[in-house]
């Protein structure tokens, strides 16, 4: 499983958020499932330091927290990605194959489902109908909807970005002062 490193002051957020919310309830196991739920509500994601926090103030082993938190598919255990890409495993799409689509970005970003890539460019996720089942296969990346995709408009999608990042790189270069980078 790939884990994303965090920064110190990300940490740190972690680390008083989750003691902000634990002074909110009380510290017995009945509080388990509404504390990650507010952590996730508040960082975004429920982070395994959190867990480990949440743990330690409740008194039950870490691996308990993190039982509950992977039973239940709301919880998102990694920081979201700039780009979030859903691909959607209705039936519907399901059908029209949508485990090759889900399978394709797999292997081009080198993450699982649930994952975000090391970089957080990009975070993976499948998601149920997002509604709009005739245009099946079809994958969310940001707020777009990807319609009837194959797995060389995967190639597409992702091409795009890395263009994109790299002509915002250039630009930077360019214009540091716009980019914030100094030197
Ligand atoms: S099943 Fe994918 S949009 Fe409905």
């Amino acid at each position: 499983m790939i884990t994303v490193a965090l920064r110190e002051d990300e940490l740190k957020v972690i680390r008083e958020e989750t003691e902000a919310i634990l002074k909110n309830h009380e510290t017995e196991r009945q509080e388990l499932i509404p504390v990650i739920q507010e952590v996730q509500e508040r960082l975004g994601y429920l982070p395994k330091e959190a867990m480990q926090q949440i743990a330690e103030a409740m008194g039950i082993p870490e691996v308990d927290v993190y039982g509950v938190a992977t039973f239940y598919n709301q919880f998102r255990l990694n920081p979201p990605g700039k780009h979030q890409i859903k691909v959607c495993m209705g039936t519907a799409c399901h059908m029209m194959g949508g485990h090759i689509i889900l399978d394709s970005f797999e292997r081009r970003l080198e993450i699982k489902e649930g994952e975000t890539t090391p970089d957080r460019e990009f975070s993976l996720e499948r998601v149920a109908c997002v509604g709009c089942c005739a245009l099946a296969p079809v994958v969310v990346v940001d707020e777009k909807v990807e319609a009837k995709v194959s797995p060389i408009r995967v190639d597409g999608i992702l091409l795009a970005f890395e263009m994109q990042k790299a002509e915002q790189e250039k630009g930077k270069k360019k214009n540091p002062e716009e980019g914030g980078q100094e030197n």
